[in-house]
């Protein structure tokens, strides 16, 4: 009987016709199901990206007609580990704990739209009903809680903890702005404090339950995303890049430091990758996408690749991120739920 599925076929196609792949494909270390360059990307061109020799392709493409034969294939689904940093309180004295997904958003280049994507990432899931929270993890430059149109000084909770400001869609923000007197007062802090605050915001937060906590970054490799990646119970690493070659470069950085310490990537985001007018046209202003290098680099799925758009921008300047709808944002939403679902 010839094959259903061939190496030629589009991976999204397999999958949105054939959902039983899904689990072929991540048993086989492929997160191209919940990737943006699996929209386009064959299943030989996915394996291509990963560095499959033609023999492990072969035996992918068997276990893909397996699975839809419903036969036994030769993999069992990957689980990610859970908690890689040195748990904390939090952690430790709650087998179930109450933040069930702490993710990290970073990216070695500043200003690429790490907090950004962190606040778009929040807002969708929020828009899903879940209970999400951010930890603005830029101490001495946060961005959070202006995105959010947060005000006013958080208070005692009822647990004799911290009680995070709340954003009007309902999302818990936590940040150091929260503490100054004027927004403009600098933060003149060494390493040391940085991490000490970190680690409070963490500890001392009366989060209560979260589904996801997302905690945004400074740039580079300093003490803050040091911090973060060993003393909070991490799940996994979203990393922010631009098309820019230099960009891609420092972010390679921020890559091997993730996996130098054992975390784990679970997605890419590549942020202003196009502009689009009006009338349609395209224009890739800061070159093409490098979006199937970061995926070679980081074997992590592209979670989505975003237009610069003036419109965001101002929302995010006047406080309202909350109020944002486009359709590459929406996609980046719904692969970065399906890429951590699939992991559990
Ligand atoms: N896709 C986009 N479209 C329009 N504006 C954007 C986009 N991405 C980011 N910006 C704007 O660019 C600026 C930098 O973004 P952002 O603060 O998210 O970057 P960052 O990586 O967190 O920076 P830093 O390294 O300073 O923390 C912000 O003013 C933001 O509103
Ligand atoms: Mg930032």
């Amino acid at each position: 009987m010839a094959d259903t599925i061939t190496a030629d076929m589009v991976i999204h196609d397999v999958v949105t016709k054939f959902p039983a792949t899904v689990k072929v494909f991540h048993g086989h270390g492929l997160p191209c199901t919940a990737c943006a360059v699996g929209a386009r990307e064959s299943v030989a061109g996915g394996a291509r990206t990963h560095r499959f020799t033609p023999e492990k392709l072969d035996l992918l493409v068997q276990d893909l007609n397996a699975a839809v034969n419903g036969e036994p294939i030769s993999v069992a689904p990957k689980k990610a580990p859970v908690g890689r940093g040195v748990p904390l309180t939090m952690a430790s004295s709650e087998p179930n704990r109450k933040i069930k997904n702490v993710i990290a958003i970073m990216s070695g280049k500043g200003g690429v739209g790490k907090s950004l994507v962190t606040g778009l990432l929040a807002v969708s899931l929020r828009r899903q009903g879940l209970q999400v929270g951010i930890l603005d993890g830029d101490i001495t430059g946060p961005s959070i809680a202006r995105m959010f149109g947060t005000k006013g000084q958080p208070s005692k909770s009822a647990n004799d903890g911290i009680e995070p400001l709340r954003s009007k869609g309902g999302i818990k923000v936590m940040s150091m702005n929260m503490f100054l007197e004027q927004e403009s007062d600098p933060v003149v802090w060494r390493g040391p404090m940085v991490s000490s605050a970190i680690k409070q915001f963490y500890n001392d937060v009366d989060w209560g339950n979260l589904d996801y906590l997302l905690v945004d970054l400074p740039p580079g490799t300093s003490d803050a995303p040091m911090t973060v990646m060993q003393s909070l119970p991490l799940d996994g690493v979203v990393i922010v890049s631009s098309p820019q070659m230099l960009a891609t470069m420092i972010v390679m950085k921020c890559i091997n430091m993730v996996q130098q310490l054992k975390g784990e990537i679970v997605g890419v985001v590549e942020n202003m990758s196009y502009f689009q007018t009006p009338s349609g046209e395209r224009y890739e202003i800061f070159g093409p996408s490098n979006g199937t290098d970061l995926v070679g680099m980081t074997g992590a799925p592209l979670l989505g690749t975003m237009p610069i758009d003036p419109a965001l921008a101002a929302l995010c300047d006047a406080g309202r991120v909350e109020e944002y709808y486009a359709e590459p944002y929406e996609v980046l939403a719904q692969n970065f739920v399906s890429t951590l679902k699939i992991k559990r």
